[in-house]
C-alpha cells in the first residue's frame, strides 16, 4: 500500500502539463495550455490545461481532474497504478506503509505461488520443445491438428506435461519449491501421502492475469478417451479467482482499447485461432460460466463486448444468458453466432483470416435484432407466443440501466415486432415495478405512472437529484467564506415600531445550517464525501479552499471537483493564482444560494410525496385506517411545504 504521505509528494511533484504533454500537443495560451482532447475527437481544441493549479478540462467533452485522474482515464490505469506511474517519472521515492505480519505472509504466499506457476509455465515448455514425447505428441498436435505458428505457441506459452505421474513434482522439488506451495497452486494433488501431478499427459494452456502473471493452467487431453475430462483447469487459489479472470486478456487489452470492443468466444483454442487470424481484441471465459466480475474487467477497457458463440442450441442459450448481464452492467452487447457445429477456432480452420474477419463484422447483430429473429422464426403467427416474445424480449431491455439507452432499444423493438410504442412502454413500467419488487428497493427503480410523465422521460431517474447535489457543492466550494446579507427582526424587540437589523452569514453556514435543520444528506456518493469533508473542516473552523478538493488524494472527488469548479467563463480567467474567478453571479449570491437550497429541497419534498402516496395505498388495501389518518396528516404537511417551496419561501420549512 502506498502511503499517504508518498501520495502528497507525487501529487506535489507531478508537473501536469508534462504528464499530459507526452499524449497530447499542447500549445501556451496566456498561463495555461490547450490542445486537442485525447477523449474525444475534435477539430478545435478545447481541452485545457492549467499547469499553476495542476488541473485540466476538455470544454467539449467535460472530462477533467489532476494529473493522477489523467493517466488513469488515458492508460486504463487503477488508482495505485497511476499513483506509481507518476512517481517514476517524477522520481518520487514511494514509501510503503507497514504490512502487519499477516499481510506480509499472505503478500510472500501470492509471492511463491507465482514463482512456482512461472517455473511449472517454463518446464512445460521445455516439455513441449525439447523431450521426445512432448515433440512426438504435444507439438505435433499444436501444429498440425490445430495449424498454430510457432510464434502464437511462444506468445502464450503453451506447454506439455509428460504422461509421468509425478515427474513435475519431483522437477520443482529438486529446483527447491516447497510442497505447500504445489498444492496451494494446485499443481499437485496429496492423496494418502502420495503426490500426483494435476496435468498428466495434457497440452498445457497458461492463464495470465492482466498484469501478465501466470494464475493458472488449462490442460487439454490428446486422446479421444471418453472417461477424461477434455480439459481439466487449476483449482482455485489466492492468484487464482476464477469469475475475474478472462483467458487471453493480458495479450488483448491495447487491441480492446484501440478497437473500443472486445470479443468473448468460450475456449482457449477461440482465442489462439482468432489472434492467429489477425483478431487481437479476444478474451475467452473459460473454465467457467461468464461472470460479472469477467464483464466488469472488460469494462476497463472498453463498454463493447461482440460475443462470438457456436450456433447450436447450447451456443444459444448461452449467448441470452450473456447479453442480460452485458446489458445489466450497462454495457453494449452485440452477437455474432457461426454455423452450428462450428465454434470461432473451427471456422477459423476452414477459412482465410481475411474470410473470418469479413463473416464477423457483417454477422455482428444487436442483440434486440437478435433476440427477434431468433424467436419470432419459433413463434410463426401464434399471438400468445408473439406476446411471450414480446414479454421476453422487454425483460431483456428492462435490465439496462439507462433510461434514455432503454428508450432508444424500445423503439427499435416497436419497429421490428410493429407493435406500438405505448404499449411496449407500459410493459417496460410493469416489468420495473415487478423488479423494484423484488429487489425491495426505493432507490434504483423507481417508476411513475406513465401518464403522469412523458414517454421517453428516464423513469427511473426522476427523483434523482444528483445535478441539485453537484451545485450545491459548486456554490460551497466557489463561495464558502463568502458573506451574504440577511434583514431579520430584531429578537426581544417589544417596541410598536418593528426593528430591523442586517446579518452577515457565510455561504457556508446557511447552506450547512439549511441542510442540517430538514435532515438533507446527498445521495451521490462522491458528493456526499465532498459534502461531509466540508462541514467537517467547516465544523473545525477550516474552510477548505477550492484548491483542496481539487488536489484531493481521491481520485473520484478531484475529479468531481475539477469538473463542477471550472466554468468555460472561467477558461479565460484562469490566472496564476488558484483562486476562482468570480463570475456576476456573485452579484447576487443570496438568490444563487437561496434558489439552489429551494430546488434541492424541491426534488426531496417531490419524492417524499411519492412515498408517501404510495403508503397510502398500501394503508387503503390493506383497510389499515389508523396508518391511513397519520399518512393523510402527514400528506397535508409536504403538500403544505411543497407549496412554500414553489412560492419561493425558504422560511422555515422543514422537511422530515
Ligand atoms: P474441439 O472443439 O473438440 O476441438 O475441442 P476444444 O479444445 O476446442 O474445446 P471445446 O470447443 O469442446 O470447448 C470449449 C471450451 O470449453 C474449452 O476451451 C474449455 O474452456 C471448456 N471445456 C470443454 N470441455 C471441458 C471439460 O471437460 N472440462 C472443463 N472444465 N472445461 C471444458
Ligand atoms: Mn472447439
Amino acid at each position: 500500500m502506498i502511503s499517504k504521505l508518498t501520495i502528497q509528494n507525487i501529487l506535489d511533484a507531478v508537473r501536469i502539463e508534462e504528464v499530459i504533454g507526452d499524449f497530447v500537443s499542447l500549445k501556451k495560451r496566456g498561463s495555461n495550455m490547450i490542445g486537442l482532447c485525447p477523449f474525444h475527437n475534435e477539430k478545435t481544441p478545447s481541452f485545457t490545461v492549467s499547469p499553476s493549479r495542476g488541473i485540466y478540462k476538455c470544454f467539449g467533452c467535460g472530462k477533467a481532474g489532476n494529473a493522477v485522474n489523467f493517466i488513469m482515464e488515458h492508460e486504463h490505469y487503477s488508482y495505485p497504478e497511476a499513483l506509481r506511474c507518476l512517481a517514476k517519472r517524477f522520481n518520487v521515492e514511494i514509501e510503503e506503509e507497514e504490512y502487519n505480519p499477516d499481510e506480509q505472509q499472505a503478500i510472500s504466499n501470492r509471492e511463491s505461488m507465482f514463482k512456482l506457476n512461472s517455473f511449472a509455465t517454463e518446464y512445460f515448455a521445455d516439455q513441449l520443445y525439447n523431450t521426445e514425447r512432448g515433440k512426438a505428441i504435444g507439438l505435433t498436435y499444436f501444429v498440425d491438428k490445430r495449424g498454430y505458428s510457432d510464434d502464437i505457441i511462444k506468445l502464450f506459452q503453451l506447454g506439455y506435461s509428460n504422461d509421468e505421474y509425478d515427474a513435475f513434482y519431483r522437477a520443482s522439488i529438486n529446483s527447491g519449491f516447497k510442497k505447500e506451495f504445489l498444492i496451494k497452486t494446485g499443481l499437485v494433488i496429496e492423496k494418502e501421502n502420495k503426490k500426483y501431478d494435476l496435468f498428466r499427459d495434457r497440452v498445457i494452456f497458461p492463464i495470465h492475469n492482466i498484469a501478465g502473471r501466470i494464475v493458472g493452467f488449462g490442460g487439454r487431453i490428446l486422446t479421444n478417451d471418453k472417461s477424461k475430462p477434455k480439459y481439466v483447469n487449476s483449482p482455485e487459489s489466492e492468484i487464482y479467482n476464477k469469475s475475474d479472470i478472462l483467458y487471453g486478456i493480458y495479450f488483448a487489452k491495447s487491441s480492446i482499447i484501440s478497437h473500443d470492443n472486445c470479443y468473448l468466444v468460450e475456449g482457449y483454442t477461440d482465442v489462439l485461432s482468432l489472434v492467429q487470424a489477425g483478431i487481437k481484441n479476444v478474451v475467452a471465459s473459460s473454465g467457467t460460466s461468464l461472470t460479472t466480475g469477467q464483464i466488469k474487467l472488460i469494462r476497463r477497457y472498453t463498454p463493447n463486448i461482440t460475443i462470438l458463440y457456436d450456433g447450436d442450441a447450447a451456443g444459444i442459450k448461452a449467448s441470452f444468458r450473456g447479453i442480460d448481464m452485458i446489458l445489466s452492467e450497462g454495457m453494449n452487447v452485440k452477437i455474432v453466432l457461426f454455423p452450428e457445429g462450428d465454434d470461432p477456432d473451427s471456422f477459423a480452420h476452414h477459412h482465410s483470416p481475411a474470410e473470418v474477419q469479413e463473416y464477423i463484422t457483417k454477422q455482428a447483430t444487436d442483440f434486440i435484432t437478435f433476440k427477434t429473429n431468433l424467436l419470432l422464426a419459433e413463434t410463426a403467427k401464434d399471438p400468445v407466443k408473439k406476446a411471450t416474445l414480446v414479454k421476453e424480449i422487454i425483460n431483456t431491455i428492462s435490465l439496462i440501466p439507462d433510461a434514455i439507452i432503454r428508450s432508444f432499444y424500445i423503439r427499435e423493438c416497436s419497429n421490428l415486432m410493429n407493435i406500438s410504442e405505448p404499449s411496449l412502454i407500459n410493459e417496460l413500467n410493469k416489468q420495473l415495478r415487478f423488479k423494484n419488487k423484488q429487489k425491495n428497493s426505493q432507490s434504483s427503480y423507481t417508476i411513475e405512472e406513465q401518464t403522469n410523465i412523458s414517454e421517453y422521460q428516464p423513469v427511473t431517474d426522476y427523483f434523482d437529484s444528483l445535478a441539485q447535489e453537484k451545485e450545491i457543492i459548486r456554490l460551497l466550494l466557489n463561495y464558502g467564506n463568502k458573506e451574504i446579507k440577511f434583514i431579520v427582526r430584531e429578537k426581544n424587540d417589544n417596541s410598536i415600531i418593528e426593528h430591523f437589523v442586517e446579518v452577515l452569514i457565510t455561504v457556508a453556514e446557511f447552506i450547512i445550517t439549511e441542510l442540517e435543520r430538514d435532515e438533507i444528506t446527498f445521495t451521490n456518493a462522491t458528493c456526499k464525501k465532498v459534502y461531509d469533508e466540508y462541514t467537517f473542516l467547516f465544523k473545525k473552523g477550516k474552510l477548505p479552499e477550492s484548491i483542496y478538493f481539487l488536489s484531493h488524494q481521491e481520485p473520484d472527488i478531484s475529479e468531481m471537483a475539477t469538473s463542477i469548479l471550472i466554468s468555460p467563463y472561467d477558461l479565460a480567467n484562469w490566472g496564476g493564482k488558484p483562486k476562482i474567478y468570480v463570475p456576476p453571479e456573485d452579484y447576487d449570491l443570496k438568490k444563487t444560494v437561496e434558489t439552489s437550497i429551494l430546488a434541492f429541497k424541491a426534488k426531496r419534498i417531490e419524492k417524499k410525496i411519492y412515498e408517501n402516496k404510495k403508503q397510502i395505498e398500501m394503508a387503503q388495501s390493506a383497510g389499515d385506517e389508523e396508518k391511513l389518518i397519520q399518512l393523510l396528516k402527514q400528506k397535508k404537511i409536504l403538500d403544505d411545504i411543497k407549496k412554500l417551496i414553489n412560492a419561493d419561501k425558504l422560511g422555515r420549512v422543514v422537511i422530515h
